[in-house]
């Protein structure tokens, strides 16, 4: 492929907060998009922003925890589409509990979300990238996998995915794919104000307690991530694989 044909991404969890504004911003870098969110219907603000903007980009439902649900929604966009060479794993879930609290249940479905999802989409797409010689992998972790309080299940599945983009870089390298996580800290989105609605706290309280604890004294937004995933999935960007990018507004170890 010459690089002025436009390459296709996908971006899962892309109905809204971080996934939107990821999808939204790739398409802005000239990339056609594939919204893949759990409900079609829902994905259609995402994919109404970037055809509005000049962009390209369709809707397609599918739990990224289902393996059939997953080959279907990645025929259906290299169909649509064409051979998507650009994946971006974001789609995710919380289920937060004291240990002694979490179900089994809750334990599971945080797993199969984030770790079994971005496998098997990763296993999906990888063979078009193969084919095409180029791939550009990026893994939503988040500064849970350094451990959170309530989070056993949330930060095992961020830390897991942490190996696995590692693994993904050593195996991949030779074809022209790189792997790499971004793992944000405090973003702003429907994920965050559940949390503030959880503990019982409205969310701008909320939001002001964490900017307090914050190097640059604010939340992120939606944007920042998406500006962190468009240089990993950038064509310049071929020689940064494996890595784990903290955006957080400070660092974090
Ligand atoms: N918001 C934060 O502060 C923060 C911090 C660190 C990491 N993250 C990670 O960033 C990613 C996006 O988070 P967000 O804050 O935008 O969350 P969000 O809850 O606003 O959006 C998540 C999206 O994923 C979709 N989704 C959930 N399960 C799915 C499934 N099985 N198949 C397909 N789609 C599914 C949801 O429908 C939703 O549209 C997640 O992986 C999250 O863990 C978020």
């Amino acid at each position: 492929m010459s690089t002025t044909e436009q390459r296709v991404a996908i971006v899962t969890g892309a109905a809204r907060g971080i996934g939107a504004a990821t999808a939204v911003r790739l398409a802005a870098e000239g990339r056609a998009v594939a919204v893949i969110d759990l409900d079609e219907a829902a994905c259609k603000d995402t994919v109404e922003k970037i055809t509005a903007a000049g962009g390209k980009a369709i809707a397609v439902g599918a739990d990224v925890s289902d393996e059939a649900q997953v080959e279907a929604a990645v025929s259906r966009v290299a169909e649509e589409l064409g051979a998507p060479t650009i994946l971006v794993n974001n789609a995710g879930v919380l289920r937060d509990n004291l240990l002694f609290k979490m179900s089994a249940a809750d334990w599971d479905t945080v797993l199969n979300v984030h770790l079994r999802g971005s496998f098997l989409m990763t296993k999906a797409v990888q063979k078009h990238m193969v084919d095409a010689g180029f791939g550009r992998i990026v893994n939503l972790s988040s500064s849970s996998a350094l451990g959170n309080r309530g989070q056993a299940n949330y930060s095992a599945a961020k830390a897991g995915l942490q190996g696995f983009t590692k693994t993904l870089a050593i195996e991949l390298g030779k074809f022209g794919i790189t792997a790499n996580a971004v793992a944000p800290g405090f973003i702003a989105t429907e994920m965050t104000k559940a949390t503030a609605d959880r503990v019982g706290m409205g969310f701008e309280d909320f939001k002001k307690a964490a900017a307090g604890q914050i190097p640059v004294q604010r939340v992120g937004e939606p944007e920042d991530i998406a500006n962190a995933i468009a240089f990993f999935t950038g064509e310049a960007a071929g020689f940064v694989s494996g890595q784990v990018l903290y955006v957080a507004g400070g660092p974090l170890n």
